[in-house]
Protein backbone atom coordinates (compact mmCIF):
# COMPACT_ATOMS: atom_id res chain seq x y z
CA UNK A 1 0.00 0.00 0.00
CA UNK A 2 1.55 3.19 -0.96
CA UNK A 3 0.37 5.07 2.04
CA UNK A 4 1.81 2.12 4.73
CA UNK A 5 3.53 4.12 7.78
CA UNK A 6 6.23 1.87 7.74
CA UNK A 7 9.66 2.43 5.29
CA UNK A 8 8.52 0.60 2.35
CA UNK A 9 10.24 -2.47 0.28
CA UNK A 10 9.14 -3.24 -2.44
CA UNK A 11 9.04 -1.46 -5.42
CA UNK A 12 5.74 -0.94 -6.41
CA UNK A 13 4.81 0.75 -2.98
CA UNK A 14 7.46 3.40 -3.37
CA UNK A 15 6.29 6.37 -5.32
CA UNK A 16 8.52 8.29 -7.57
CA UNK A 17 12.32 8.36 -7.07
CA UNK A 18 12.86 6.84 -9.79
CA UNK A 19 16.02 8.76 -10.67
CA UNK A 20 17.66 7.81 -7.22
CA UNK A 21 16.63 4.61 -7.29
CA UNK A 22 18.58 4.67 -10.39
CA UNK A 23 20.84 6.60 -9.32
CA UNK A 24 21.80 4.30 -6.55
CA UNK A 25 21.65 1.03 -8.03
CA UNK A 26 24.43 2.47 -10.91
CA UNK A 27 26.40 3.59 -8.80
CA UNK A 28 26.37 0.12 -6.98
CA UNK A 29 26.96 -1.89 -10.12
CA UNK A 30 30.12 0.60 -11.10
CA UNK A 31 31.92 -1.13 -8.15
CA UNK A 32 31.79 2.38 -5.97
CA UNK A 33 32.55 1.88 -2.46
CA UNK A 34 31.26 4.74 -0.38
CA UNK A 35 27.62 5.76 -1.54
CA UNK A 36 26.19 8.75 0.79
CA UNK A 37 22.03 9.07 0.72
CA UNK A 38 21.30 12.09 2.71
CA UNK A 39 18.43 13.74 3.16
CA UNK A 40 16.01 15.31 6.33
CA UNK A 41 13.56 12.49 8.44
CA UNK A 42 10.98 11.20 6.78
CA UNK A 43 11.93 11.76 2.95
CA UNK A 44 12.34 7.99 2.61
CA UNK A 45 15.90 7.15 3.01
CA UNK A 46 15.22 4.00 4.06
CA UNK A 47 12.45 3.27 1.65
CA UNK A 48 14.94 3.74 -1.02
CA UNK A 49 17.44 1.67 0.44
CA UNK A 50 14.99 -1.19 1.02
CA UNK A 51 14.08 -1.25 -2.43
CA UNK A 52 17.28 -0.95 -4.07
CA UNK A 53 18.91 -3.96 -1.87
CA UNK A 54 16.06 -5.53 -2.76
CA UNK A 55 16.16 -4.82 -6.30
CA UNK A 56 20.34 -5.27 -6.59
CA UNK A 57 21.48 -8.89 -7.57
CA UNK A 58 24.18 -8.81 -5.03
CA UNK A 59 23.83 -9.95 -1.39
CA UNK A 60 23.75 -7.15 1.17
CA UNK A 61 23.56 -6.53 5.24
CA UNK A 62 21.73 -3.65 6.52
CA UNK A 63 21.99 -2.37 9.66
CA UNK A 64 20.00 0.09 11.98
CA UNK A 65 22.35 1.76 13.47
CA UNK A 66 19.70 4.65 15.30
CA UNK A 67 17.76 1.52 16.39
CA UNK A 68 20.87 -0.33 17.06
CA UNK A 69 22.43 2.79 19.61
CA UNK A 70 18.47 3.36 21.38
CA UNK A 71 18.35 -0.19 21.94
CA UNK A 72 21.98 -1.30 23.55
CA UNK A 73 23.01 1.91 23.63
CA UNK A 74 26.17 1.22 22.23
CA UNK A 75 27.81 0.36 18.97
CA UNK A 76 30.90 -1.01 19.77
CA UNK A 77 32.65 -3.78 17.74
CA UNK A 78 30.86 -6.78 18.83
CA UNK A 79 27.33 -4.87 18.72
CA UNK A 80 27.72 -3.72 15.07
CA UNK A 81 29.58 -7.14 14.79
CA UNK A 82 26.86 -8.89 15.93
CA UNK A 83 24.31 -6.67 14.04
CA UNK A 84 26.03 -7.73 10.59
CA UNK A 85 26.11 -11.10 11.24
CA UNK A 86 22.05 -11.16 12.43
CA UNK A 87 21.78 -9.82 9.16
CA UNK A 88 23.09 -12.98 7.33
CA UNK A 89 21.39 -15.55 10.09
CA UNK A 90 18.87 -17.73 8.29
CA UNK A 91 19.73 -16.41 4.69
CA UNK A 92 19.93 -20.15 3.20
CA UNK A 93 21.73 -19.05 0.38
CA UNK A 94 23.99 -16.14 1.40
CA UNK A 95 25.28 -18.12 4.99
CA UNK A 96 25.85 -21.27 2.62
CA UNK A 97 27.97 -19.16 0.02
CA UNK A 98 29.92 -17.32 2.57
CA UNK A 99 30.14 -19.91 5.03
CA UNK A 100 33.65 -20.65 3.75
CA UNK A 101 35.02 -17.26 4.60
CA UNK A 102 33.04 -16.47 7.76
CA UNK A 103 34.37 -19.61 9.28
CA UNK A 104 37.82 -18.55 9.12
CA UNK A 105 36.91 -14.91 11.02
CA UNK A 106 38.78 -15.24 14.51
CA UNK A 107 35.78 -15.10 17.09
CA UNK A 108 32.94 -15.55 14.45
CA UNK A 109 30.99 -19.36 15.09
CA UNK A 110 29.18 -20.74 11.92
CA UNK A 111 26.18 -23.55 13.27
CA UNK A 112 23.92 -24.50 10.61
CA UNK A 113 22.62 -21.14 9.53
CA UNK A 114 23.33 -19.19 12.30
CA UNK A 115 26.32 -16.93 12.71
CA UNK A 116 27.69 -15.59 16.12
CA UNK A 117 30.54 -14.15 17.53
CA UNK A 118 32.05 -16.33 20.74
CA UNK A 119 35.02 -14.86 21.61
CA UNK A 120 36.90 -11.10 22.39
CA UNK A 121 39.14 -11.70 19.69
CA UNK A 122 36.40 -11.35 17.15
CA UNK A 123 37.50 -8.00 14.68
CA UNK A 124 35.10 -6.03 12.38
CA UNK A 125 38.00 -5.80 9.73
CA UNK A 126 38.76 -9.64 9.53
CA UNK A 127 34.63 -9.75 9.43
CA UNK A 128 34.92 -7.48 6.31
CA UNK A 129 38.18 -8.85 4.52
CA UNK A 130 35.94 -12.57 4.97
CA UNK A 131 32.78 -10.49 2.94
CA UNK A 132 35.08 -9.22 0.99
CA UNK A 133 36.46 -12.47 -0.58
CA UNK A 134 33.15 -13.55 -0.61
CA UNK A 135 32.32 -10.43 -2.78
CA UNK A 136 34.52 -11.68 -5.12
CA UNK A 137 32.75 -14.79 -5.66
CA UNK A 138 29.50 -12.91 -5.41
CA UNK A 139 30.57 -10.53 -7.54
CA UNK A 140 30.16 -7.59 -4.78
CA UNK A 141 28.86 -7.25 -1.20
CA UNK A 142 26.47 -4.17 -0.19
CA UNK A 143 27.00 -3.15 3.49
CA UNK A 144 24.41 -0.34 4.22
CA UNK A 145 24.36 1.33 7.86
CA UNK A 146 21.14 3.13 8.11
CA UNK A 147 21.93 6.19 10.12
CA UNK A 148 24.96 6.24 10.20
CA UNK A 149 26.27 9.27 11.99
CA UNK A 150 25.30 7.16 15.21
CA UNK A 151 28.58 4.93 14.32
CA UNK A 152 30.09 8.29 16.25
CA UNK A 153 29.38 6.98 19.46
CA UNK A 154 31.75 3.85 18.89
CA UNK A 155 34.09 4.75 21.60
CA UNK A 156 37.22 2.58 20.96
CA UNK A 157 36.23 1.04 18.08
CA UNK A 158 37.19 4.04 15.15
CA UNK A 159 34.59 3.71 12.23
CA UNK A 160 36.09 5.95 10.24
CA UNK A 161 39.16 4.16 9.90
CA UNK A 162 37.76 1.15 9.46
CA UNK A 163 36.05 2.48 6.64
CA UNK A 164 38.74 4.08 5.27
CA UNK A 165 40.54 0.88 5.40
CA UNK A 166 37.62 -1.43 3.22
CA UNK A 167 37.30 1.64 1.16
CA UNK A 168 41.10 1.80 0.07
CA UNK A 169 41.69 -2.05 0.03
CA UNK A 170 38.66 -4.05 -0.14
CA UNK A 171 37.80 -3.18 -3.72
CA UNK A 172 34.13 -6.13 -3.67
CA UNK A 173 32.60 -4.19 -0.86
CA UNK A 174 30.15 -1.46 -1.37
CA UNK A 175 29.08 0.85 1.88
CA UNK A 176 25.73 2.65 1.62
CA UNK A 177 25.52 5.45 4.36
CA UNK A 178 22.33 6.98 5.34
CA UNK A 179 21.94 10.18 7.57
CA UNK A 180 19.15 12.16 8.44
CA UNK A 181 21.28 14.14 10.67
CA UNK A 182 23.55 15.34 7.54
CA UNK A 183 25.67 17.82 9.39
CA UNK A 184 26.67 15.09 12.39
CA UNK A 185 27.53 12.39 9.59
CA UNK A 186 29.85 14.41 7.97
CA UNK A 187 31.42 15.38 11.05
CA UNK A 188 31.80 11.76 11.64
CA UNK A 189 33.36 11.06 8.25
CA UNK A 190 35.30 13.93 8.14
CA UNK A 191 36.44 14.01 4.46
CA UNK A 192 37.86 17.38 4.81
CA UNK A 193 40.24 16.94 7.70
CA UNK A 194 43.79 16.25 6.23
CA UNK A 195 44.08 14.33 9.94
CA UNK A 196 41.19 11.79 9.57
CA UNK A 197 41.39 8.50 8.00
CA UNK A 198 38.64 9.18 5.48
CA UNK A 199 40.37 12.66 4.48
CA UNK A 200 39.97 13.26 0.34
CA UNK A 201 38.11 9.72 -0.27
CA UNK A 202 35.56 9.63 -3.13
CA UNK A 203 32.01 9.80 -1.88
CA UNK A 204 29.28 9.58 -4.14
CA UNK A 205 26.33 11.65 -2.50
CA UNK A 206 22.95 11.27 -3.35
CA UNK A 207 20.61 13.94 -1.69
CA UNK A 208 16.58 12.95 -1.08
CA UNK A 209 14.55 16.26 -1.72
CA UNK A 210 11.02 16.71 -0.73
CA UNK A 211 8.33 16.39 -3.67
CA UNK A 212 7.30 18.94 -5.22
CA UNK A 213 3.64 20.02 -4.92
CA UNK A 214 2.72 18.46 -8.18
CA UNK A 215 3.84 15.09 -7.21
CA UNK A 216 2.96 15.65 -3.65
CA UNK A 217 -0.54 15.72 -4.88
CA UNK A 218 -0.03 13.12 -7.23
CA UNK A 219 0.84 11.07 -4.47
CA UNK A 220 -2.13 11.30 -2.31
CA UNK A 221 -4.14 11.54 -5.16
CA UNK A 222 -2.68 7.82 -6.30
CA UNK A 223 -2.86 6.49 -2.69
CA UNK A 224 -6.55 7.43 -2.28
CA UNK A 225 -7.52 5.64 -5.47
CA UNK A 226 -5.49 2.27 -4.60
CA UNK A 227 -8.00 2.23 -1.89
CA UNK A 228 -11.36 3.62 -3.49
CA UNK A 229 -11.22 6.68 -0.78
CA UNK A 230 -13.26 9.58 -2.07
CA UNK A 231 -11.58 12.96 -1.09
CA UNK A 232 -12.06 16.26 -2.70
CA UNK A 233 -9.22 18.29 -4.70
CA UNK A 234 -9.51 21.07 -2.03
CA UNK A 235 -8.45 18.36 0.85
CA UNK A 236 -5.54 17.21 -1.21
CA UNK A 237 -4.60 20.80 -1.63
CA UNK A 238 -4.61 21.76 1.93
CA UNK A 239 -2.87 18.51 2.84
CA UNK A 240 -0.01 19.47 0.60
CA UNK A 241 -0.40 22.93 1.96
CA UNK A 242 0.37 22.39 5.59
CA UNK A 243 2.30 19.16 5.09
CA UNK A 244 4.85 19.92 2.25
CA UNK A 245 6.23 17.62 0.22
CA UNK A 246 7.35 15.22 2.85
CA UNK A 247 6.51 12.06 2.11
CA UNK A 248 6.24 10.64 5.65
CA UNK A 249 3.49 13.23 6.40
CA UNK A 250 1.81 12.62 3.46
CA UNK A 251 1.27 8.90 3.94
CA UNK A 252 0.54 9.35 7.00
CA UNK A 253 -2.45 11.37 6.72
CA UNK A 254 -3.44 8.94 3.84
CA UNK A 255 -3.20 6.20 6.10
CA UNK A 256 -5.06 7.65 8.97
CA UNK A 257 -7.72 9.32 6.76
CA UNK A 258 -8.69 5.66 4.68
CA UNK A 259 -7.84 3.35 7.90
CA UNK A 260 -9.75 5.33 10.84
CA UNK A 261 -12.18 6.58 8.22
CA UNK A 262 -11.52 10.26 9.05
CA UNK A 263 -12.16 13.62 7.63
CA UNK A 264 -9.53 16.09 6.65
CA UNK A 265 -9.53 18.07 9.43
CA UNK A 266 -9.69 15.15 12.51
CA UNK A 267 -6.73 13.67 9.99
CA UNK A 268 -4.88 16.42 10.28
CA UNK A 269 -4.80 16.53 14.05
CA UNK A 270 -3.90 13.04 14.48
CA UNK A 271 -0.85 13.66 12.08
CA UNK A 272 -0.27 16.70 14.50
CA UNK A 273 -0.12 14.44 17.48
CA UNK A 274 1.53 11.52 15.88
CA UNK A 275 3.91 14.43 14.86
CA UNK A 276 4.45 15.62 18.58
CA UNK A 277 4.81 12.36 19.88
CA UNK A 278 7.56 11.49 17.44
CA UNK A 279 9.37 14.77 17.75
CA UNK A 280 9.28 14.13 21.99
CA UNK A 281 11.04 11.01 21.14
CA UNK A 282 13.61 12.16 18.86
CA UNK A 283 14.36 15.38 20.80
CA UNK A 284 14.08 14.00 24.62
CA UNK A 285 17.88 12.73 24.15
CA UNK A 286 18.55 16.98 23.39
CA UNK A 287 15.79 18.28 26.01
CA UNK A 288 17.81 16.35 28.64
CA UNK A 289 21.09 17.31 27.67
CA UNK A 290 20.16 21.29 27.53
CA UNK A 291 16.72 22.59 28.05
CA UNK A 292 17.83 25.44 25.87
CA UNK A 293 16.93 23.50 23.06
CA UNK A 294 13.62 23.44 23.37
CA UNK A 295 13.13 27.31 23.70
CA UNK A 296 15.78 28.11 20.73
CA UNK A 297 13.14 25.50 18.43
CA UNK A 298 10.78 27.35 19.61
CA UNK A 299 12.00 30.71 19.03
CA UNK A 300 12.53 29.60 15.08
CA UNK A 301 9.02 27.94 15.03
CA UNK A 302 7.92 31.65 16.09
CA UNK A 303 9.58 32.79 13.17
CA UNK A 304 12.62 34.66 15.17
CA UNK A 305 15.01 33.79 12.45
CA UNK A 306 18.30 35.65 12.66
CA UNK A 307 21.01 35.09 15.43
CA UNK A 308 20.58 37.91 17.91
CA UNK A 309 16.22 37.51 17.63
CA UNK A 310 16.60 33.98 18.83
CA UNK A 311 19.58 34.70 21.45
CA UNK A 312 17.25 37.60 22.76
CA UNK A 313 14.15 35.25 23.36
CA UNK A 314 15.95 32.64 24.83
CA UNK A 315 17.96 34.87 26.95
CA UNK A 316 14.30 36.37 27.90
CA UNK A 317 13.11 32.79 28.91
CA UNK A 318 16.23 31.33 30.50
CA UNK A 319 18.32 34.41 31.47
CA UNK A 320 21.64 35.39 29.81
CA UNK A 321 23.50 32.96 27.53
CA UNK A 322 27.03 33.18 26.57
CA UNK A 323 26.99 33.91 23.19
CA UNK A 324 29.77 31.16 21.60
CA UNK A 325 27.65 28.86 23.91
CA UNK A 326 24.56 29.73 22.69
CA UNK A 327 26.23 29.51 18.47
CA UNK A 328 26.87 26.07 19.67
CA UNK A 329 23.68 24.79 20.72
CA UNK A 330 21.81 26.91 17.42
CA UNK A 331 25.00 24.77 15.52
CA UNK A 332 23.84 21.49 16.94
CA UNK A 333 20.47 21.84 15.53
CA UNK A 334 21.44 22.97 12.58
CA UNK A 335 23.45 20.06 12.17
CA UNK A 336 20.59 17.42 13.32
CA UNK A 337 18.72 18.54 10.62
CA UNK A 338 15.84 20.55 12.85
CA UNK A 339 17.12 23.96 12.04
CA UNK A 340 18.06 25.04 8.52
CA UNK A 341 20.14 28.21 7.64
CA UNK A 342 19.56 29.69 4.90
CA UNK A 343 20.70 33.36 3.49
CA UNK A 344 21.90 34.42 7.61
CA UNK A 345 18.32 33.01 8.36
CA UNK A 346 17.38 30.29 10.71
CA UNK A 347 13.94 28.04 10.15
CA UNK A 348 12.66 24.81 10.45
CA UNK A 349 12.64 23.18 7.54
CA UNK A 350 9.63 20.57 8.29
CA UNK A 351 6.26 22.84 8.66
CA UNK A 352 4.50 19.82 10.94
CA UNK A 353 7.38 20.05 13.26
CA UNK A 354 7.43 23.78 12.60
CA UNK A 355 4.00 23.74 14.25
CA UNK A 356 4.93 21.42 17.33
CA UNK A 357 7.64 23.49 18.01
CA UNK A 358 5.26 26.48 18.28
CA UNK A 359 4.27 24.76 21.60
CA UNK A 360 7.34 23.56 22.80
N1 LIG B 1 8.58 7.52 -2.20
C1 LIG B 1 7.73 7.10 -1.27
N2 LIG B 1 6.57 6.50 -1.61
C2 LIG B 1 5.71 6.06 -0.66
N3 LIG B 1 5.91 6.19 0.66
C3 LIG B 1 7.06 6.78 1.06
C4 LIG B 1 8.02 7.25 0.12
N4 LIG B 1 9.05 7.79 0.80
C5 LIG B 1 8.74 7.66 2.10
N5 LIG B 1 7.56 7.05 2.27
C6 LIG B 1 6.91 6.76 3.56
O1 LIG B 1 7.29 7.80 4.43
C7 LIG B 1 7.68 7.30 5.71
C8 LIG B 1 9.12 7.69 5.99
O2 LIG B 1 9.96 7.01 5.08
P1 LIG B 1 11.39 6.46 5.50
O3 LIG B 1 11.88 5.64 4.37
O4 LIG B 1 11.33 5.83 6.84
O5 LIG B 1 12.19 7.86 5.57
P2 LIG B 1 13.60 8.22 6.20
O6 LIG B 1 14.38 6.94 6.29
O7 LIG B 1 14.18 9.20 5.25
O8 LIG B 1 13.33 8.83 7.53
C9 LIG B 1 7.44 5.80 5.65
O9 LIG B 1 6.19 5.53 6.20
C10 LIG B 1 7.42 5.48 4.18
O10 LIG B 1 6.56 4.42 3.92
MG1 LIG C 1 15.17 5.99 7.91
Amino acid sequence: MLFSPYPKTKREELFDRDKELRELKEAVERGERLILLLGLRRLGKSSLLNVALNELTYPSIKVDVRKTYSELSSVNRYVIGKMLLSGMSGRKKLVEEAKLFLERVKGVSVSGLRLEITSKDFSITELLEALNEYGEKAGRVVIAFDEAQYLRFGGATRYDGILAYAIDNLENLTFILTGSEVGLLFDFLKFNDPEAPLFGRYHHDIALERFNPDLSREFLRMGFEETKFKVTEREIEGAVEELDGIPGWLSLYGYIRITRKLGHNEAMEEVLREAKAIAGNELSRLFNYSPRYRFILKAIALNYSRWKDIRDYLSLKLGPVNDSNFSALLENLVKAGYVEKKGGRYLIPDPVLAKVFREL
